[in-house]
This record gives C-alpha cells, sequence and structure tokens, in this order.
C-alpha cells in the first residue's frame, strides 16, 4: 500500500491538518487531540513531497516527536520546502528539534541528564515577542506544568526565532519563527500530563490556523466508507466477528460501506456467554441483515481443551482450533479476497508499525483470533487510527446497541480461562449460571459503565455447604470486578456490600451446585485481571 495513501480521500474535502510522523509513541495522540478538537487530522510519511502536501490543501501542519536525533545519519528529515508553504507549522520535540536545524539552529544533547517526565515551564507573557506567541500561549498560565522527554536540545537559533518558554534545564523549550508561521515546543502538548496541552494545540488550530472546528466522528465515517470502498471495490469482505465492539463496529462500518459484498463469521467455540451467540444474531442478521455465517465448533474446542489445565497451553489450543475452523468456514465463501480485522491504533503501535516504522515495540500481544498472512487474504482494517473510545463513539454514530457499543473486554479464550483448572461442559454451565447473575446485579445496580471488567470464575476447589438437612461438596465460585482505564494496572471495584451481598444470595440459591462466593480484592499488579 502506498504509505501516503490517506491523503487523496481527504483532500479538498475537509479542512485537514497533516502530522508528519517521526515515529513517536504518541503520533495518534497527537492525532486524537486535533480530532478531539474538532479538526480532521492524517498521518502521513515524514518525507512527504512538498506536492503532495500541496495536494491536500491543509490548514496547517503538525511535526511529530520521534526516537531519533536530528544530527544521527539516516535520521528521518521532512522536505525543507515545507517551511517555504506560508502555511503554519508546528514542531513537537523532534519536529521542533527538525525544524530548528533546517532553519538554521543547532541541536545537541542536552547538557544535564535527559529530561524524562514532568517539570515546569514558565512562558514569556511579556509581549516583546510580538503576537504570535501570544496566540500559541494565550490562556495558559506563566508557570505551568509540561511532560519532557527528550535526549537532545535545540541549542542555538539565528536570528530569525524568538524563544516563547523556558524549563529549568531547557532554555528554549518554545520557539517561533520571526517571519514564518512556525512555532515549536520541546515538551509534549499531546499528553495528559501536559495539563495546558490541550490548550496550546488549540491555540494553534483556531488561533494561528484559524480552523472552523467542523470536524466530527461522523466526517470520520463518511471518510472511512469512501476508503473501504477505494480498497475493495466489487470483491467480497469476510469478517470474523467476536461479539466484541471492536469487531461489531468494523462489521457495521463495512455494512454501512459495501453492503451484501460482506460476510460474517462468528465462531461458537463453547466457551463463551449465555445469550452471546444469540445477541450477535440478533443484532448483526435480524437487525443489519449482514450475511452471517455461525460455526457451531463446541465439540472441536471442547474435545481439543479435554484434560489440559496448564492456561498457556489453553491459549494455544483454543487459537489454533480457531485458526482451523476460520479457514473451513472461508474456503465455504466464494471470492472473498478480502479480511477484515478491528485492528487499533495501540495494536499498531504496540507492534511497532507506524508510517515512520520506528516506535519501539512495546508489549507482545496475547491475542487469540489473530489469522496468519498464509490464509493469503488482503486486510482491510478501517479503525486502524482509531482509540477504543473513539470506536465506541463511532459504534453509536453506526447505531450499535448500547450492549454492544459499551460491552466489556472479553477475552478471546473466553470462559477456558475462568474455568480455572480442566474444563468440562458441566463446569462451563455452572459458570456461566453464575457469571449471568453477577452481570445481571451489576447492570441493575448501575454499576456497568463504571466497571472495566466484570465476571465470575470457577474455581477448582470444593467446600462444604449446609443446605436444609444436608450436607453439600461442591465448588466455589469467585466474583472479579475491577476498575481500569487501561487494562495495565488495575484495581478491584468497591462494590457496595449490599450489591455483593445480593450476588451472593442469588448465585448460591439459584446454581445450586455451589458452595460458596468469594470477592477477589486483587489490585494489578501484583494480580492480573484474569485468574489465569
Ligand atoms: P490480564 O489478565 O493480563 O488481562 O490482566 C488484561 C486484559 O486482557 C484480557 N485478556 C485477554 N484477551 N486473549 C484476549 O483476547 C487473552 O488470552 C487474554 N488474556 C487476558 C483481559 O480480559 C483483560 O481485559
Amino acid at each position: 500500500m502506498n504509505k501516503n495513501s490517506n491523503n487523496s480521500v481527504e483532500s479538498g474535502k475537509e479542512q485537514t491538518v497533516p502530522i508528519l510522523d517521526f515515529g513517536s509513541q504518541y503520533v495518534q495522540l497527537i492525532a486524537r487531540r486535533v480530532r478531539e478538537a474538532g479538526v480532521h487530522a492524517v498521518l502521513v510519511a515524514p518525507d512527504i513531497s512538498v506536492s503532495e502536501l500541496r495536494a491536500m490543501n491543509p490548514i496547517g501542519l503538525i511535526l511529530s516527536g520521534g526516537p531519533a536525533s536530528v544530527y544521527e545519519p539516516g535520521a528521518p528529515r521532512c522536505d525543507p520546502k515545507i517551511f517555504d508553504l506560508q502555511i503554519p507549522v508546528l514542531g513537537i520535540c523532534y519536529g521542533m528539534q527538525i525544524a530548528a536545524q533546517l532553519l538554521g539552529g543547532q541541536v545537541k544533547p542536552a547538557a544535564a541528564a535527559a529530561e524524562y517526565g514532568a517539570t515546569r515551564l514558565q512562558v514569556r507573557h511579556d509581549g516583546a515577542v510580538g503576537t504570535y506567541s501570544d496566540e500559541l500561549f494565550t490562556g495558559v498560565p506563566e508557570e505551568t506544568g509540561v511532560w519532557m522527554s527528550h535526549g537532545d536540545q535545540v541549542k542555538e537559533l539565528g536570528r530569525d526565532f524568538i524563544a516563547l518558554a523556558a524549563t529549568a534545564t531547557c532554555p528554549l523549550a518554545a520557539i517561533r519563527h520571526k517571519t514564518r508561521p512556525f512555532f515549536g515546543v520541546q515538551f509534549h502538548p499531546e499528553v495528559t500530563h501536559t495539563p495546558y496541552g490541550g490548550k496550546i494545540l488549540e491555540n494553534f488550530l483556531y488561533c494561528v490556523c484559524r480552523a472552523a472546528g467542523s470536524w466530527r466522528m461522523g466526517n470520520f465515517l463518511n471518510i472511512a466508507v469512501d476508503k473501504i470502498r477505494q480498497q475493495v471495490s466489487s470483491g467480497r469482505v469476510l469478517c470474523g466477528l467476536s461479539g466484541g465492539v471492536d469487531s461489531a463496529v468494523v462489521a457495521a462500518l463495512l455494512h454501512r460501506a459495501i453492503g451484501e459484498q460482506l460476510t460474517c463469521i462468528f465462531v461458537d467455540n463453547g466457551l463463551l456467554r449465555k445469550n452471546e451467540r444469540a445477541s450477535v444474531e440478533s443484532t448483526f442478521r435480524d437487525h443489519f441483515h449482514i450475511d452471517l455465517r455461525v460455526v457451531d465448533a463446541a465439540d472441536e474446542f471442547l474435545s481439543a481443551l479435554a484434560d489440559v489445565t496448564e492456561p498457556q497451553t489453553k491459549r494455544k489450543i483454543i487459537g489454533k482450533a480457531f485458526i482451523d475452523v476460520f479457514k473451513r468456514a472461508s474456503r465455504g465463501i466464494r471470492d472473498a479476497r478480502f479480511l477484515a480485522q478491528g485492528t487499533l491504533y495501540p495494536d499498531v503501535i504496540e507492534s511497532g508499525q507506524g508510517y515512520a516504522h520506528t516506535a519501539a515495540n512495546i508489549k507482545l500481544h496475547h491475542n487469540v483470533g489473530g489469522l496468519p498472512a498464509e490464509l493469503g487474504f488482503e486486510l482491510v482494517e478501517p479503525l486502524r487510527e482509531l482509540f477504543k473510545d473513539e470506536v465506541r463513539r463511532l459504534g453509536e454514530v453506526l447505531g450499535l446497541p448500547e450492549a454492544i457499543v459499551w460491552r466489556h473486554p472479553f477475552p478471546g479464550p473466553g470462559l477456558a480461562v475462568r474455568c480455572i483448572g480442566e474444563i468440562t461442559s458441566e463446569k462451563l454451565a455452572i459458570l456461566r449460571a453464575a457469571d449471568e447473575i453477577l452481570l445481571e446485579e451489576i447492570v441493575a445496580a448501575g454499576l456497568y459503565r463504571t466497571t472495566a471488567q466484570s465476571f465470575a470464575v470457577l474455581l477448582p476447589v470444593n467446600s462444604v455447604a449446609v443446605m436444609g438437612d444436608d450436607r453439600g461438596y461442591k465448588p466455589v465460585i469467585a466474583l472479579r470486578s475491577v476498575d481500569s482505564t487501561d487494562f495495565m494496572t488495575a484495581d478491584w471495584s468497591r462494590i457496595p456490600y449490599d450489591i455483593l451481598a445480593r450476588i451472593s444470595n442469588r448465585i448460591v440459591n439459584e446454581v445450586r451446585s455451589v458452595s460458596r462466593v468469594v470477592y477477589d480484592i486483587t489490585s494489578k499488579p501484583p494480580g492480573t485481571i484474569e485468574w489465569e
């Protein structure tokens, strides 16, 4: 795919701010902040040509940060002619350094140790710097916190630049050019640790670039629909539905774009929660009228899992069985050339992809359901630029039901990693019944949207229960509910006692084969969210 292939779709239709991606971990965060401010942003390669940029008719440009040093051989560069376009440019971190270097300044390693983390910024509101500085820092206090992450600094500027702000160790923490509409900030306005960062970006967009602010999620929808149509033309697209929000939004989006050219496959692996399959069928087949093929593969998965107790082995078996089943199902669909996937931006950046292909590889994925390239499909990944909350907003715009848009994440291996130890259909039935009660009560108490994940776990432990005059010796259910924003860290939810009491009561009374209910009060770290 042409690395600037996004460009043609937007040109002329929407006020656009291209972001030259020098490989920053934060580049999509910049795009997201620009979108949040009501302006369309698109990522482009750092060496995009001036004519390509001009064709996009941009109202401003942003140069992102990046891990390289501008003075190293092979460091990514932009065409210096972009500074002659008379279009406002904001350079962030590496983006400021490359601009300073190309416009006659000098960049060197910071004399003090590299600067990482929160620091204080002194803004020069002295009027001596002319109107442009006030535009960028309008409404920003003279002293404010900013987030730094750099090893190099701009050391010397030619006489054409003005310093706008400084930190204790970085005298040129914000600069502007005297005659060109160029601004640079050494800190990261796009991260939440820079409290006035959103304001500074808004100032750039509205006071400097004179944006109209008409960008909405509905515009993303129209652009995404155009792109999908361009990519697939009259081809048939397969989409594996998992019941989760990402694949649901991809399916609804594709259906909007190409209607009957879409076929969805839903694999019932026998490890789903109660009503999960019915809800997918009613939403996608009955409501959206999508060609949905449900593959009942429960027996295949459960027999492959027989006697397996080790969690990672469970995951591997489930991953492999999923690929086998999906392959077989897809063979039956003639002419399928494309495969749609709900890849989100955090997945892209964590795997070190991106326009500059330089973002460090942060973490390995443990997703099951990823399909190997040998299947031979061309991928359609319309959510690659979005964050989870943006995907949810898009789901709402597409008319997906609230229960799907706001659904808690459910792991690919499903109940297999919540049925601790050996998996049998009897144990799964107990777990499903307890889990359904927990979720019903969480929803009824209005806690579904405030908790990040709430579920039941079936422990491989029996305990004694006295029921009437009978003595029972039956399994234990653990309840797990966590609050989290990124699922990397989590705290256990402070569910009110009376709600816990009702859940426990209902489980021991309604799921007759449970003796005892316990509540997991472990944070992550050290405890993971799932038990296995
Ligand atoms: P942990 O248990 O690692 O979970 O704290 C963090 C998040 O990841 C989900 N999770 C998985 N998702 N396949 C998935 O698709 C898996 O194997 C898997 N394991 C954990 C978990 O539900 C939580 O949202």
